[in-house]
């Protein structure tokens, strides 16, 4: 079972993907970790983010340290994850990983949950099922900020709006595998559904697919 979930910056996809695949006991894949880790290896070598050249090497040796880097989930580090991940190279070398992960999942598990911006459209066309969740922006921003305060860390709300809209811009416009809802997804809209009505929404259409047809 392939569960696929896309979604623009801060919609909840994440939030969603992880209570999935514990509930039905699935392995999950936080794909913009993978973009993230690649942006992140950028800034820490101290090499522009634009650099098509370093960043199509980096994805293809990834330090395992960089998934456990506090700085992974830093609003500068989605920012070059959404500039490296506008590279073709870059999303070619990273495709095979995905797809591997999705048909057999670690730990012998007998699903996967994948989220990102093209798990229904690019790297698992054939999902068993897949979800787009959006919200509108100024709701995505709200919901940034209060992550970030909560951690104890200053935010400026105007700032975060103007980095998910950029982000939004840059990952809808590019040329690869741009932001979009594949046609068969289902639209999950968390502007005004908070999460556990998401996911019971989610859990029941799974489930109805699940059912012996
Ligand atoms: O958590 P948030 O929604 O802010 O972003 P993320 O899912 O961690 O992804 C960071 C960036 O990676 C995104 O802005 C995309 O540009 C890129 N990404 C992508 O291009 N394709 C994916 N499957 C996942 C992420």
């Amino acid at each position: 079972m392939i569960i696929a979930i896309d979604g623009p910056a801060a919609a909840g996809k994440g939030t969603l993907a992880r209570r999935l695949a514990d509930y039905f006991n699935y392995a999950y894949l936080d794909t913009g970790g993978l973009y993230r880790a690649v942006g992140l290896s950028m800034l820490r070598a101290d090499v522009s983010p634009e650099d098509e050249v370093a960043a199509s090497k980096a994805s293809l040796s990834l330090n395992s340290a960089l998934f456990t880097d506090t700085a992974l989930r830093d609003e500068a580090t989605g920012t070059a994850a959404s500039k490296v991940a506008a590279m073709p190279q870059v999303r070619a070398n990273l495709l095979e990983f995905q797809r591997k992960f999705s048909q057999l999942p670690p730990d012998g598990k007998r699903g996967a949950v994948l989220d990102g911006r093209d798990i229904g459209t690019v790297v698992c066309p054939n999902a068993d099922i897949k979800f787009f969740v959006t919200a509108n922006p100024q709701e995505r921003a709200r919901r940034r900020y209060t992550e970030i305060t909560a951690r104890g860390e200053t935010a400026d709300y105007n700032e975060i709006l103007a980095d998910v809209q950029a982000r939004d811009a840059r990952d809808m416009g590019r040329k690869d595998a741009p932001l979009v809802a594949a046609a068969d997804a289902h639209l999950l809209d968390t502007t005004e559904l908070d999460i556990d009505a998401v996911f019971l929404r989610a859990v029941a259409l799974i489930e109805e697919k699940q059912k012996p047809q």
